[in-house]
């Protein structure tokens, strides 16, 4: 029997009691019932700028009723004009294009065929198709994205429909793929791209995709700082596009605009989503350098793909106001110090024996649950240990993203934190005590 509400809604957990929330706040939510939770993972990662905001609720009305909708394959509007703008003035580099989707999942696939495209518009006939990702990572549920996604949980059932494309190890420092620390290790895990690069074939591979911050499947995890320029010199000597993944990392969280500029390289392509409209409207985008956009234009002038969806007006004047908000409240800023403030905090949690490791960037941390700190061993998965924190912690009034399988694929348990970037020190300390008591409850139940 499950614990599903008795509505006509196909919830993706039968056995999950949802509450029903009825209002949203800043960092806050409200439950039918009164009670109030901190969001300290944004949902997922993605209400940056907090709930409730008013002044995108007056933005959305006021281009609702001017034009809500337009079809993009005929007009234009002022709504994706501008937001193109203020999107490539965050951007690296010349990275100034912006094909607009309507989320992450439809950002990483439109990078998969625009690849394909520029190499096609570029050399005429060419064999670049194959796209090379990592384990430990997720891009996406639809049938390309969850082909990139090195996630073994969320690709199993569906692996007969999955594109034969390869996965190189994570730059996962707390478990290294290699068994090694750095900088012994000598940074193998960013060279593994050259060896991959050689058993497919050069002339096979059209782009690397990674995150630059671990999102879901593996929260927090970030490489050491030459792990990218290692990376982008390998995708320059193999023309190979470098895409990296944006949706969960963009757009301040991290405290910097985009999660690779803590790396200062330039990658050909960012995919994005989440952060850019902060939850108020569906909106994704695949962001490009002026190269591969002139190639196509001076080519055949045509990129074959779309959704009814992209460049939504809507959906733009939403991501406009909430990057004007971002810029004029300085939450990039905001995002780099109360992550710091946060991860200083979360060393105490240490004290708890279920505690493995704390990682992250600014307000993008992942917390990782080991039977055994020493050996670093998993819980069984049976135990569900993410799920016993997560309960715990929505009791005490904290939401947060569970996850697991980042040891094998099947073992690992943890909890990605990601509240929104405008949280206040005041609000880091609540969200911190309500955490500390959620562990402590998990951790004496299991220990
Ligand atoms: C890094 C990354 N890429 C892609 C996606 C897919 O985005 P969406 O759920 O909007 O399709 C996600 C979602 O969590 C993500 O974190």
């Amino acid at each position: 029997m499950t614990k599903c509400p008795k509505d006509n809604v196909f919830y993706r957990n039968l056995n999950w009691h949802y509450p029903k929330i009825v209002k949203g706040e800043g960092i806050y939510l409200y439950d039918e019932n009164g009670k109030r939770y901190i969001d300290g993972c944004s949902g997922s990662a993605v209400a940056n700028i907090g709930h409730g905001n008013k002044e995108v609720a007056k933005a959305m009305e006021k281009q609702a009723s001017t034009i809500a909708f337009t079809h993009l394959s005929r007009f234009t509007t002022d709504a994706i004009i501008n937001l193109a703008d203020k999107v490539a003035e965050m951007a690296p580099g010349d990275l100034n294009k912006c094909y607009f989707v309507s989320g992450g999942s439809e950002s990483t696939e439109t990078a998969i065929k625009m690849a394909r495209t520029y190499f096609l518009e570029r050399d005429g006939v060419t064999r670049k198709y194959k796209i090379i990702s990592r384990w430990n990572s997720y891009h996406g549920n639809t049938i390309g994205a969850l082909s990139m996604t090195g996630h073994t949980a969320r690709r199993r059932k569906y692996d007969p429909y999955l594109i034969n494309f390869s996965h190189i190890p994570a730059p996962y420092c707390y478990r290294c793929p290699y068994g090694q620390t750095y900088p012994e290790c000598g940074l193998k895990c960013a060279y593994a791209l050259e060896t991959e690069i050689l058993q497919q074939g050069a002339e096979n591979v059209a782009a690397f995709i990674s995150e630059p911050v671990i999102g879901s499947a593996a929260p927090g995890v970030h490489p050491p700082k030459e792990y990218y320029k290692i990376i982008r010199e390998i995708c320059t000597k193999y023309d190979i596009l470098m895409i990296s993944d944006e949706v969960m990392a963009g757009f301040g969280r991290t405290g910097k605009n985009f999660g690779i500029d803590h790396y200062e390289v330039v990658p050909d392509m960012l995919t994005t989503a989440k952060g850019m409209s902060s939850g108020y409207s569906p909106l994704g985008a695949t962001v490009v350098r002026d190269e591969i956009y002139d190639t196509i234009a001076k080519g055949s002038g045509r990129f074959t793909h779309g959704h009814t969806y992209g460049g939504n007006p809507l959906s733009c004047a939403v991501g406009c106001i909430v990057l004007d908000i971002i810029k004029r409240e300085n939450l990039v800023e905001n995002a780099r110090k109360m992550g710091e403030y946060l991860m200083e905090k979360l060393q105490s949690l240490y004290k708890y024996p279920i505690v493995g490791d704390i990682r992250g960037k600014g307000l993008m941390i992942g917390i990782e649950f080991v039977k055994d700190k020493e050996t670093k061993e998993p819980f069984d998965p049976k135990q569900n240990v993410q799920g016993l924190v997560t309960v715990k912690a929505l009791n005490n009034g904290l939401v947060l993203y569970p996850g697991g399988g980042s040891v094998d694929g099947v073992r690992g348990d943890h909890e990605l934190l990601a509240p929104p970037i405008n949280i206040t020190k005041d609000e880091v300390d609540e969200l911190f005590e309500k955490l500390d008591k959620s562990i402590k409850e998990a951790s004496d139940e299991l220990c």
